[in-house]
């Protein structure tokens, strides 16, 4: 989501007359599009935002502005601590960026935008084979330790003929692969709900693939899994967040399902959409986590089989519930956690993708010849093939 709002801005700037650079040395505008989902990034924020205080000691004319999350949390506190940044714009305000480099004073833009879903921004996208389209925007679930409903404000959903107009649009532009994005796209609502806006977008001609993400458990229906079984275009694959397989830390985690009925829904997933790919997140240490509930998860992980998973240590984010429950786990029990989860997942992940061997695979053409240290005979070949198995996830890593 991160990435498909700096596409947003990239649009926006490009409307007046800027265009991108690889070099900040170059650049006349430094836009940081930041994110405050875990504190590990927002430390690794403030340490680059350091760098380019010197750059803008030297060029007083290059202008340098904070977006995202944390830009939304902090507002103009960002000034007092970075005090040569010039603007501060949260993800919910991108509409005003063009206005607000006009002006030659400090700038906050960080007010709740009611019309966000109303608002069609232009995209600069990479030429390619994939791209993010945004179907809703915000959350209204609370779970007890993500700042996002406090970031990106309430749920709201795009109207269905404008998705689908940008879908059309991509498709003639070139584009094969469309990933829908939202915090909650079971819970998308407008003239269709979620499977309907599938069943749109899955008439599209030229698109020949559709993802989504994120999916939440508890509002998986049955018209979606129906959907995903009757449509050639969506992928066969689903990012479906656990969290915790202990019912007492989703309970504390405010997720609004126990184990029992998401395991139920994988089964009815796995018995209606052939060769499913199932991915999901876990969250380790989470306050009060006791071994027992990190040995269910362990169990789950097991017993489920997914394809991928991404893992994280809990981090307290200010103003959440979890930030205030008792009974912290210890840094040291979170690591030693994690990494027990992740090795046992390298070997799950290993043993379905080995299963693919041998096999037939539909792929996407991505990009263009770029030589890397990995692929050194990019130079001589015309193209480099990134392959995506069309029944599994591949991790970036890979
Ligand atoms: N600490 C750790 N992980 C978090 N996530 C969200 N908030 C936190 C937090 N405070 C994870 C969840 C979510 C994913 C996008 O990030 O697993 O699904
Ligand atoms: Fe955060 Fe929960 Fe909303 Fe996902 S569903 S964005 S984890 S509050």
């Amino acid at each position: 989501m991160n990435v498909h709002d700096s596409e947003k801005m990239a649009g926006v700037l490009s409307g007046e007359g800027f265009s991108p650079t690889d070099d900040p040395a170059e650049a006349d505008l430094i836009i940081y599009n930041t994110c405050s989902i875990r504190e590990k990034a927002e430390q690794k924020f403030f340490s680059e935002l350091g760098r380019v205080k010197s750059l803008k000691r030297r060029k007083p004319h290059v202008k340098i502005a904070v977006a995202g999350c944390i830009a939304q949390q902090k507002g103009k506190a960002v000034f007092r601590r970075a005090p040569h940044v010039d603007l501060v714009l949260g993800p919910q305000n991108i509409h005003l960026l063009a206005g607000l480099i006009q002006h030659d004073r400090r700038a906050v833009a960080n007010e709740d935008n009611p019309f966000i879903a109303e608002s069609e921004l232009p995209v600069l996208r990479k030429p390619g084979g994939r791209a993010w389209v945004s179907i809703m925007y915000g959350c209204n679930n609370y779970c007890s330790y993500c700042i996002v409903p406090f970031t990106r404000g309430r749920e709201r959903s795009r109207p269905s003929g404008s998705v689908v107009r940008e879908v059309r649009g991509l498709a003639e532009d070139g584009f094969r692969e469309v990933t829908l994005l939202g915090q909650n796209v079971n819970s998308y609502r407008s003239d269709v709900d979620f499977p309907g806006l599938l069943r749109a977008i899955n008439a599209t001609d030229g698109i020949e693939r559709v993802r989504f993400v994120t999916s939440h458990p508890r509002d998986l229906s049955d018209n979606l899994i129906s959907a995903m079984s009757e449509l050639e275009k969506v992928c066969e694959h689903l990012h479906l967040p656990l969290q915790s397989a202990s019912d007492e830390v989703l309970k504390r985690m405010n997720r609004g399902y126990s184990f029992d009925e998401y395991r139920k829904k994988v089964d009815a997933l796995r018995k209606r959409v052939n060769s499913l790919a199932i991915t999901t997140d876990i969250i380790t240490g989470f306050p009060g986590e006791t071994e027992r509930d990190h040995g269910d998860t362990v169990e789950a992980l097991k017993d489920i089989g997914y394809d991928g998973i991404f893992a994280f240590k809990y981090s307290p984010r200010p103003g959440t519930k979890a930030a205030v429950m008792d009974d912290p786990v210890d840094d040291a029990v979170k690591t030693s956690r994690i990494e027990e989860i992740l090795a046992l997942q390298d070997a799950v992940t290993l043993r379905i993708n080995s299963a693919l061997e041998n096999t037939v695979q539909e792929i996407l053409v991505e990009d263009p010849a770029r030589p890397t240290s990995s692929c050194p005979q990019a130079e001589r070949g015309p193209t480099r093939l990134l392959i995506f198995l069309r029944s599994t996830f591949t991790q970036e890593r890979l």
